[in-house]
């Protein structure tokens, strides 16, 4: 296994799956729930310039970073709306967007508000939806997994420290995206499979 930084994985998790969406689907409507600073948005808006889009972040200043950087390209557009709030606060219209985007923000919630969170993104989804995620994640055996435990404690730790994250640990989404109308149809393992992109379909 060749070593990454850290930075380059997260972002190949990002955006590793977006050719094959593009081969796929094109979306028309997306909903991209803490997009943070704009490093996902600014590539999928190249790649997908005609597609409307919400963001849902709460953070006023990930918002100024990620419009700045759009400002900065050149893709600054009124088809991409931010809607400055928590996800579970916002006014969103049910059955109405054809792609999900959630990029490590799963990671963030403790159970119950992640479950929350699923339910009301599928909600949101149309019938032939797609959805996005990439997150961390607990390899199920052998030292692949030991290291991602140490890694997540560590991580978990330092931001409940920094930024006051209330989860402690890993939430199961993917058990919870298994409650939903979505199917994983395409999975890559990252950085030892400490992280991972997948691309799930309605079914
Ligand atoms: C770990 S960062 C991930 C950001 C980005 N998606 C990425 O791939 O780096 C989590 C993001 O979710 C946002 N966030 C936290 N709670 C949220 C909520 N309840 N609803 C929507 N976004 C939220 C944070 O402000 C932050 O930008």
């Amino acid at each position: 296994m060749k070593a990454v930084p850290m930075g380059t994985a997260l972002q190949r998790a990002r955006t590793g799956q977006l050719m094959r969406l593009a081969g796929l689907m094109e979306p028309q409507r997306v909903l991209i729930a803490g997009e943070g600073d704009g490093s996902f948005l600014l590539q999928f808006v190249q790649l997908f310039p005609e597609a409307s889009i919400t963001v849902v972040e709460p953070s006023q200043a990930m918002v100024l970073r990620a419009q700045t950087r759009l400002r900065q390209a050149g893709l600054f557009s009124e088809r991409i709306v931010f809607k400055v709030e928590p996800l579970m606060d916002a006014a969103l219209v049910e059955a109405s967007y054809d792609l999900i985007v959630t990029l490590f923000f799963l990671d963030n919630f403790e159970d119950s508000l992640m479950r929350a969170s699923v339910s009301k993104l599928n909600a949101c989804a149309s019938e032939q939806a797609y959805w996005l995620l990439s997150d961390f994640c607990l390899p199920s055996a052998g030292w692949r997994r030991l290291r991602a435990k140490l890694w997540l404690k560590v991580l978990y730790q330092f931001f409940a420290f920094s930024a006051g994250l209330s989860a402690r640990a890993l939430p199961d989404f993917e058990q919870a995206l298994q409650t939903t109308k979505f199917c994983e149809i395409h999975r890559d393992g990252h950085c030892g499979d400490l992280l991972f992109s997948a691309l799930y379909r309605a079914e």
